[in-house]
């Protein structure tokens, strides 16, 4: 199978054969949300950065607004702009070969396989924050993923390594759904109602507790409210934490993350206001705030949003039998109408594990759900969304700034070089520590039955 690169030049050019050919199989995108994705990232790169309003490229929801403060790319060098897919990869294998043990390239799955070829670790943001922790003998990491991931992996590496971000415009929209003067206001808000006093049994008012896509600010706050970090392979152990020390949680920034989560752990959906930051009491009576165990931000996931029940009927129309599996950060009916919902090692166990002639549709990033497809030929994979549109921010990475950074080292140089501050990475590495000790769990929903262990590790 084609990458989702390819496939998205093919629709854009309209070379009807080969387009025609990805169309015709069954549960087969047809079209792609956005055809400026066939371009090369860098000529967004310019446009923001004239226009001085980042956005997060083609293929964003358009009611993403970028702050004002997201990071902008300044210009990719000529030359790599110019050079042809099969010249980026020689260079890239060059530079690695050369850089050897000195680099390691880390991967998220929603990254294009023009990239993730590279990547000398594949996985989840889970397993690329433990990566960047254990692989100290790299005096650089290339981080082919988002900015929260670098950050987080700057904050937990060795001081002597350094971690850089390819492209400085692969931000995550839904983090920037939440920052921290807006929780420092939430948070007032909440200890006014609530006071700072324990109950009876020692546990404080609320715990927050951030996904893992957030700003190192608000780690940091976490670790300094006797809060935590979690991811979504761990959210319902870290939810446990949280309710062992706290009478409430505040969860942010993704809602849906949390509702699924809360809800299949017995919260009742009364019991978990949305909070939205722009309004006194987050929108809410103070009965229901009084009331309330998760207050839930009001964030969420353009990528995950754009999956519905009508698609999973779809599914199950055309494909009898069909296994549906989805993204907690998925919205709540869609999570109740699928049959699992898990992270994304989550879906990946779950296809491993299967029977042959297994036929599933997955509710999560695009290049993530081709690449199982085309690594699982024993099986049907497909996305459940007919129309390709991968995370925009994701796909920002190109084979083009992989290289430019890479030889960027071979000369001595550091380039997109992700810092954390340590005043904030002190109190945001006390929030993920706390994560790192608790073990992933299964799914959010239901659990699969126990397949064979893979690492995502590729070298
Ligand atoms: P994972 O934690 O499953 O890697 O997901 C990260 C992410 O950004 C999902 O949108
Ligand atoms: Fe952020 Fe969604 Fe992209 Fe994940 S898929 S990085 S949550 S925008």
């Amino acid at each position: 199978m084609s990458s989702v690169n390819t496939t998205i030049q093919l629709i854009t050019r309209e070379e009807a054969e080969a387009a025609q050919e990805a169309r015709a199989k069954p549960g087969r995108a047809q079209e792609s949300c956005s055809t400026e994705l066939a371009k090369g990232p860098w000529e967004f790169d310019l446009a923001e950065a004239l226009a001085g309003t980042p956005g997060y490229g083609p293929g964003a929801s358009s009611e993403d607004v970028a702050p004002a403060a997201t990071p902008v790319q300044g210009q990719l060098p000529q030359e790599y702009k110019d050079a042809s897919d099969a010249e980026l990869e020689a260079r890239i294998l060059a530079a690695k070969a050369e850089l050897g043990d000195r680099v390691v390239v880390l991967g998220h799955f929603y990254q294009r396989d023009e990239v993730v070829q590279f990547a000398d670790f594949v996985g989840d943001s889970f397993q690329l924050a433990n990566a960047a922790k254990t692989r100290t003998e790299a005096e650089a990491i290339v981080f082919c993923g988002v900015h929260f991931m670098a950050e987080t992996a700057d904050m937990l590496s060795a001081a002597h390594q350094s971690v850089i971000l390819p492209n400085l415009a692969a931000g995550c929209s839904m983090a920037d759904m939440a920052d921290l003067p807006s929780v420092e206001a939430c948070w007032a808000e909440l200890e006014a109602l609530y006071g700072t006093e324990p109950d009876a049994d020692g546990r404080v008012p609320v715990i927050p507790v951030t996904y893992m896509n957030s700003s190192a600010a608000l780690k940091a706050f976490c670790g300094e409210h006797g809060g935590i970090v979690c991811t979504s392979s761990n959210a319902s152990t870290v939810l446990e934490w949280a309710f062992e020390r706290g009478q409430r949680v505040l969860f942010f920034p993704d809602q849906h993350l949390g509702r699924n989560t809360a809800k299949a752990m017995g919260v009742p959906l009364e019991q978990m206001p949305l909070w939205n930051p722009r309004m006194p009491l987050g929108g809410n009576s103070q009965d229901a705030m009084e009331n309330a165990k998760v207050v839930l931000w009001q964030g969420f996931c353009s990528v995950h949003k754009r999956f519905t029940v009508g698609q999973i009927e779809q599914a199950r129309a055309d494909f009898p039998g069909v296994r549906v599996i989805v993204h907690p950060e998925c919205p709540m009916e869609v999570v109740d109408a699928a049959d699992e919902a898990g992270s994304t090692d989550f879906i990946l166990k779950a296809i491993q594990a299967a029977p042959d002639g297994t036929t599933f549709a997955i509710g999560t990033e695009i290049n993530m759900v081709n690449r199982l497809a085309a690594q699982y030929p024993q099986h049907t994979i497909f996305c459940l969304d007919p129309v390709i549109c991968p995370c925009s921010t994701m796909y920002r990475i190109h084979p083009g700034y992989l290289a430019w950074v890479l030889e960027g080292l071979l000369r001595g140089e550091v380039l997109n070089q992700i810092t954390v501050p340590e005043a904030t990475a002190v109190n945001a590495r006390i929030a993920l520590e706390r994560m790192l000790a608790a073990l992933p769990q299964a799914a959010t929903k239901q659990t699969v039955p126990a397949g064979q262990p893979q690492s995502a590790a590729r070298a």
